[in-house]
């Protein structure tokens, strides 16, 4: 097989600044050892998240200059529009800064005490959002999901049989069913299009409507095309139209699967719904025809999602993560498997099992990484996960690394360069010591707790 060329040429650049393994042992003391203190200048690699990172296309800069700033019903709002009904034909398209801002103007809707929202896994926000109006966020992701080494094809399937009992005996609590495409807090795992179609037919029987978190459709299609029987020969946007015709809305954050740095919308097909949800976007975002956004960014976002569904593109994207993912297994370094589609997630417990989870095996691999090569990636265990609502501190179900890739960014050399520094970390891995936490806030505390190495033994 001939290599998998990125199908793109670089038209601007931006320099990396490169470090030496000296001055990052000063900048990670500086930043107390978490990594969202580093200032993205001293980071070679850039691998936190592959949300409002990507590269914008010439096009996408072409219709940035295009961009109409009209405070109500601006050309930008009805191409954009216009391109979202394209792949997903909702009734009602209401613009957002980003997709928390759509999940919380939904649940402040339909959520509120004593509601249940099920999901395949909710993303952080969407639960924080769930949460934050005295709702429970509930994930129903198939058992499969939960062994990083089983080989699945679609671990982000929700489990029907739990949704169906879940409805049966708690319909009344239910506002909506949701599912994440791709899944992933549970690893960037697809959903098949069989799994939205079941789910979708198991909701509607119970009266409830499904919303698709949307963030990353394009990848889900293309797992799809891949994997599931009889869709090889379909393209990807009748796949994409597939997966959302069954659906009755969607969340969406453009700064995944649309190329976009910024941007997000809430869409569905109930009227009530949406003007309620317009009436709240009007006190918290903007008029509807902008919704937080300028005009050039609903522009980039309507050619953004003609690119995202480029098979050309998709091919080379999902293919990047698993040559990253096959080259670190040949390694042996232990690795989420299949290999989702916007990040490798290793198994820093496993790679570290002389650091306990409560001494964070996740972020000392990820510190690591960072110093022994400047690559930045994302605790994603106990960190995280550990505190619970009481206060007191577990460890989270599995304790992983996320390499998440930007869209469009590095090239092969920095994927083979990212193998490298993993190559040298494993070589040195009996040395590597866990971490305590010295402060921490409330809540959220991986964007800013201070740690500090555990010496000796
Ligand atoms: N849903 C999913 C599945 C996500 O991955 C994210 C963001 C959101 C919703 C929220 O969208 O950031 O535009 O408000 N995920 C980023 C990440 C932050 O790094 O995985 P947003």
């Amino acid at each position: 097989m001939k290599t998998i060329i990125e199908p793109f040429r670089i038209k601007v650049v931006e320099p990396i600044r490169v470090t030496t393994v000296d001055e990052r042992r000063v900048l990670l003391a500086r930043a107390s050892w978490n990594l969202f203190a580093i200032h993205s200048d001293d980071v070679m690699i850039d691998l936190l998240t592959d949300s409002g990172t990507s590269a914008m296309s010439a096009e996408q800069w072409a219709a940035v200059m295009r961009g109409d700033e009209s405070y109500a019903g601006s050309p930008s709002f009805y191409r954009f529009e216009s391109a979202v009904r394209e792949l997903m034909p909702f009734r009602h398209v209401i613009p957002t800064h980003q997709g928390r801002a759509a999940e919380a103007i939904l649940f402040s809707i339909v959520g509120g005490p004593g509601r249940i929202v099920p999901s395949n896994t909710h993303f952080d926000t969407t639960r924080g959002n769930i949460e934050a109006t005295g709702a429970v966020a509930l994930d129903l992701v198939i058992p499969e999901a939960r062994n990083p080494d089983d080989p699945h094809p679609f671990k982000g399937n929700m489990d029907v049989a739990r949704l169906e009992d879940l409805l049966r005996r708690e319909g009344r609590a239910i506002p909506l069913v949701m599912l994440t495409v791709t899944n992933n807090a549970g690893g960037g795992q697809p959903v098949s299009l069989e799994n939205i179609r079941a789910v979708a037919e198991v909701a509607h029987r119970h009266g409830k409507p499904l919303f698709i978190d949307g963030c990353r459709f394009a990848e889900n299609a293309w797992f799809i095309k891949c994997r599931e029987p009889g869709q090889s020969t379909r393209t990807v946007t009748e796949i994409v139209r597939d997966m959302f015709a069954v659906a009755d809305g969607m969340t969406m954050s453009a700064k995944k699967d649309a190329f976009a740095n910024i941007g997000g919308w809430l869409a569905m097909n109930d009227d009530v719904l949406a003007a309620a949800a317009r009436n709240r976007l009007i006190l918290t975002e903007g008029f509807p025809t902008y919704g937080g956004l300028a005009g050039r960014d609903l522009d980039a976002i309507a050619i953004g999602l003609h690119e995202i569904v480029d098979e050309q593109y998709l091919k080379y994207r999902v293919r990047t993560n698993e040559y990253i993912g096959e080259r670190l297994t040949a390694l042996g370094i232990p690795i989420v498997r299949p290999v989702g589609g916007h990040a490798v997630f290793v198994d820093a417990r496993s790679f570290l099992p002389h650091v306990p989870p409560l001494q964070y095996p996740g972020q000392s691999l990820a510190v690591a990484l960072y110093e022994l090569g400047g690559i930045r990636a994302c605790e994603i265990g106990t960190v995280m996960f550990g505190v619970g609502p009481d206060g007191t501190e577990s460890s989270a179900e599995m304790d992983l690394v996320r390499l998440a890739m930007p869209r469009r960014v590095y090239t092969q050399s920095h994927a083979d360069y990212v193998v490298e520094v993993f190559e040298e970390v494993a070589r040195t891995r009996d040395r590597l010591r866990g971490l305590r936490i010295v402060w921490q806030p409330r809540q959220l505390r991986h964007f800013t707790a201070r740690f500090e190495p555990v010496t000796g033994d």
